[in-house]
């Protein structure tokens, strides 16, 4: 018998249209976002110029993309989604080093530099020494583990937002833990900064009442062989944004202590990395 479109049945007669030979995982998935997504129109009793504002919102997200420029992450990231996804992904035993959004700056092929070499190019920050070991589950070192750093510059910037400004690879390098899987880089005392916030998702912030900050951070992408990769930050303890961070990225356990020490760099923060085995 043919069910025709109701406001009632209205998940269900799109439900219903779904062919029979289909992938399973995509029914799966395409039926529990009708199931949601018609609910949610009905819960808030959506109009017309609500619903035409949702779709330009949508359109200029969309026109914004480029290769350098991903305001449908932004989006999802400013909305709790991604660390939300990356929850689902990441679900580790205790004791391995929590996992927390990739965000938008990481670049691949960051020179491979020297353990306890400086990856700030441009001279500008407090400089820090970070050092610690990647570990295994049962504190064993993880020898040759490879650690991908990224952070801003002192003035809240990546390199690659201001090519014309920053020395290229300013504030990014590759080490790869010896023996004793241990790790030490010079960078600098991170500093917080606002996400790119001149498009839709920056209007959306402002009108949410929200502010566009991120707490200080240095990023860490460290991987080894047999060994799930670990997409991390460690947090500058301290930072007024760590409660409001404009991505929800910060977890108890991520944040460092930044002491501050006699010798030649001033800062010293040290974090041990715990790894968890691939196939677990
Ligand atoms: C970042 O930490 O680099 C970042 C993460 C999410 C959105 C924007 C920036
Ligand atoms: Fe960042």
């Amino acid at each position: 018998m043919t069910r025709y479109f109701t406001e009632e049945a209205s998940a269900e007669a799109v439900h219903d249209r779904m062919g029979e030979d289909i992938s399973p995982r995509l029914a799966v998935v395409m039926s529990s976002l009708v199931k949601h997504l018609h609910p949610f129109a009905k819960e808030v009793d959506l109009t017309q110029e609500e619903w035409e504002f949702g779709i330009d919102f949508l359109t200029r997200t969309g026109q914004l993309c480029s290769g350098e420029r991903q305001e449908f992450i932004l989006l999802s990231d400013t909305l709790g989604f991604s660390m939300l996804v990356d929850a689902i992904n990441n679900r580790r035993p205790a004791r391995a080093t929590e996992s927390t959004v990739f965000g938008p700056f990481h670049v691949d092929g960051a020179p491979v530099r020297q353990m306890g070499e400086s990856i700030c190019l441009d001279g500008k920050g407090e400089q820090c020494l970070f050092e610690g070991r990647v570990l295994d589950l049962e504190g064993r070192p993880v020898a040759g583990a490879k650690l991908d750093v990224w952070s801003d510059n002192a003035d809240g910037f990546y390199d690659v937002q201001q090519p014309e400004q920053q020395p290229k690879w300013n504030n990014r390098g590759v080490f790869i833990a010896g023996e004793d899987g241990a790790y030490s880089f010079v960078g600098i005392k991170p500093v917080s900064y606002p996400i790119p916030d001149d498009g839709p998702v920056g209007k959306m912030l402002n009108a949410l009442g929200r502010h566009p900050y991120r707490p200080a951070h240095m990023h860490f992408l460290v991987t080894a062989p047999g060994y799930q990769k670990l997409v991390t930050h460690t947090f500058v303890e301290g930072d007024p944004y760590l409660s409001s961070d404009a991505v929800f990225g910060v977890k108890q356990s991520l944040l460092a202590s930044f002491e501050r020490t006699d010798g030649e760099v001033p800062w010293r923060s040290r974090f041990d990395f715990v790894l968890n085995p691939s196939g677990e």
